[in-house]
């Protein structure tokens, strides 16, 4: 497979993709809830999912597609494989606030991402990665930040959809995060937290129950930007567990932070 013609194809995808959720976004709000209230799904979602999907059934017949709001589709042991958030970030996709994204990336059957391309229309900002091939915004080159000191870093994190129920609800670790950091923010977009850390202006993210589709083209964003990605205790291959806990940083605080977190959670 000739990488760099996929990322062209994805590059195009995208922005049609883009195009098609800055249409909904501009448009009266329909939308439903999925399993809890804070989890919902728009009409522009689902459009642009239609869309992208049919893109890929177009260009490469026989791969495996899991879409966001659509599952899975095709032979689950094809060689290839697509994971398609058409919009990360519908809760602010929803309420107009612009940090929201189309991500897709084409992995391996076992999830280690080939090629990954995030498109945040109404910011206007494209990231594209190619394994082994570096890391793009809007063209030009990026890397994450040199910042090795938490006290100079922004850092993100989320809260699971789950947080009403579920102890597991992240404010051990962020008030624990806190007091270290120079920024602490929730952002709404998983897969925009990893691009904006792989472009250096974020240092570092974690949140558990992601999906791999608001995290695989990000992931690689962070491998071909010069970044690290791991569980919170610091295993590789967060987007091959149940919990889909992500700690993802610049690389220099990675180990401050997987103590943070690992201390917060035993206390
Ligand atoms: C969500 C966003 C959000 C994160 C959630 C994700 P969605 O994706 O990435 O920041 O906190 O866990 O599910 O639902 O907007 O595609």
């Amino acid at each position: 497979m000739e990488l760099t013609a996929v990322r062209d194809i994805v590059i195009d995808m995208a922005k049609e993709a883009g195009a098609i959720a800055l249409d909904y976004y501009q448009r009266p709000l329909v939308y439903n809830t999925k399993a809890s209230n804070y989890d919902i799904v728009t009409e522009g979602d689902k459009a642009t999912e239609l869309a992208i999907v049919a893109q890929i059934k177009k260009h490469f017949p026989g791969h495996y597609i899991h879409g966001e709001e659509g599952g899975g589709q095709g032979d689950p042991n094809a060689e290839y494989h697509w994971y398609v958030d058409p919009i990360d970030g519908t809760t602010n996709y929803a309420h107009c606030f612009p940090y929201w994204c189309t991500s897709i990336a084409m992995t391996t059957q076992d999830r280690q991402p080939l090629v990954g391309v995030l498109y945040a229309p109404v910011m206007n900002d494209l990231f594209v990665a190619v394994k082994g091939q570096g890391a793009m915004l809007n063209g030009q080159p990026i890397h994450v930040a040199e910042r090795a000191e938490l006290a100079e870093c922004i850092v993100v994190s989320g809260f699971p959809y789950d947080r009403k129920t579920n102890p597991d609800n992240n404010q051990a670790e962020w008030s624990a995060m806190a007091p270290l950091v120079r920024g602490l923010r929730r952002l709404g977009s998983a897969a925009l937290d990893m691009a904006n850390i792989a472009a250096g202006r974020l240092d570092g993210y974690w949140e558990r129950g992601l999906h791999p589709w608001d995290t695989l083209a990000g992931v690689l964003l962070i491998q071909e930007a010069g970044g690290k990605v791991s569980t919170y205790s610091g295993e590789p291959n967060p987007q091959n567990t149940e919990e889909g806990r992500y700690l993802v940083s610049n690389g220099h605080v990675h180990q401050k932070m997987v103590d943070v977190l690992m201390s917060a959670r035993k206390s």
